[in-house]
């Protein structure tokens, strides 16, 4: 490959180039597989410097060289976990993967709004299957600590079934898993964050993860859709469990911050910049619910090192990104680690950790304010 032989200045500038640029005048699918392909194929950007101590994090017992991670959906089929900890990633979550291959919904599935950074997806678990990413996660090397998000396939007589044969699969060769139960767009799936059926989804997941000879630490990666009972319950069926952690949050079904925006209406989760705050408020919510003990991952409009900050403050351990890439480019994970290290040391503190939680109650309220 010519490019491999360009000096690696060059070789960057085409690469922030091609994901910059170029891309965002491909349609946008398309563009996320050229993408995939440039990783895949070796020409990583290597904007990774070493990471700054301040920025180095235990998570669910994980040992993280930064809390930034690839939040699911990029790697879809575990292709690319090793070249995004080349990249820089503090962590990769692959997925969602489900049992069997299924090819999603039609396209178009996958819309940007370019005027307020957001992104709207109906990719409906497009995927190729257990097999296919587990063949891939046996083979690789992993750089940094790769988790795998699990789901169920549409068409699941039963969905719980579903998770719980992911464990089995997965629980060898993954970090750490997650259980989605939050895209929008499995029709019945969100009804698994209902008390009784998380209750028992939760039960029959966490009962399976102990028979196996490897114990992987479990997520569960919640919707921002949700009213104070939802939270209520969900705080209530986690609690008494050995779950480790939160993710919060996946997409929105509300459109009403970007209404009258090209493509706002299309349906699907609104994820990216318009996603911010009310993730952001959420995170706050679950941490006031289910207090310090349990780890929680912020996801949702990352887009800077101060939303990034904020995320941590609202009561993130962790964070995690996608859409803002598609806007800022691949560099975007670089300007938010050295931001965040900056920040860490300008408020004469020693480990971005220090600011997990004090300014949930802030956040959880409303009152959180996010610097231009
Ligand atoms: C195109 C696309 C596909 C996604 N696919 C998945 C998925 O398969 N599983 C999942 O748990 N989340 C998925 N997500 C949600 C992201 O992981 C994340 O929760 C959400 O986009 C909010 O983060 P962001 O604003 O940084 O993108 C997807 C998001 C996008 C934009």
């Amino acid at each position: 490959m010519i490019l491999s032989r360009l000096s690696p200045f060059l070789r960057n500038s085409f690469l922030l180039n091609l994901t910059r640029d170029a891309l965002l005048a491909m349609e946008p699918e398309t563009a996320h597989r050229a993408t995939i392909m440039a990783l895949k194929i070796g020409l990583v950007p290597q904007l990774a410097s070493e990471d700054a101590p301040e920025l180095r994090t235990k998570l669910a017992g994980l040992d993280l060289s930064n809390p930034v991670g690839m939040a699911a959906g990029f790697d879809k089929n575990a292709e690319v976990f090793m070249a995004l900890g080349a990249m820089g990633v503090g962590f990769a979550e692959v997925g969602t993967v489900t049992p069997r291959p299924q090819d999603g919904n039609p396209r178009p599935r996958l819309f940007r709004l370019i005027q307020s950074e957001g992104v709207i997806n109906r990719m409906g678990f497009n995927n190729e299957g257990h097999e296919a990413a587990l063949q891939r996660l046996r083979e690789g090397d992993r750089i940094a600590p790769t988790g795998v998000n699990i789901g169920a396939n549409k068409t699941s007589q039963d969905f719980v079934a579903d998770y719980v044969a992911g464990v089995k699969r997965f629980s060898g060769v993954a970090d750490y898993l997650t259980i989605n139960i939050s895209s929008p767009n499995t029709p019945g799936l969100r009804g698994l964050q209902d008390k009784e059926m998380l209750t028992r989804l939760l039960a029959e997941v966490l009962d399976e993860r102990e028979k196996q000879a490897r114990r992987v630490p479990v997520f569960l990666k919640i919707a921002p859709d949700l009213d104070e009972k939802s939270m209520d319950d969900i705080a209530a069926a986690v609690t008494p469990t050995r779950l480790d952690g939160l993710i919060v949050s996946n997409t929105t079904i509300d459109h009403s911050s970007v209404e009258g925006q090209p493509n706002w209406n299309e349906q699907g989760g609104l994820s990216g910049k318009p996603l911010f705050r009310l993730a952001t408020q959420r995170l706050a919510q679950m941490r006031q619910r289910v207090g310090p003990g349990l780890q929680i991952i912020g996801v949702g409009g990352v887009h800077s090192p101060e939303s990034a900050l904020a995320k941590f403050q609202a009561g993130a351990n962790a964070i995690q990104l996608y859409s803002a890439l598609v806007y800022g480019g691949l560099e975007l994970l670089e300007d938010i680690k050295l931001g965040l290290a900056r920040r860490v040391r300008q408020a004469g503190r020693s480990n971005i950790s220090e600011f997990v939680g004090e300014r949930t109650d802030a956040w959880a309220s409303g009152r959180g304010i996010l610097p231009d």
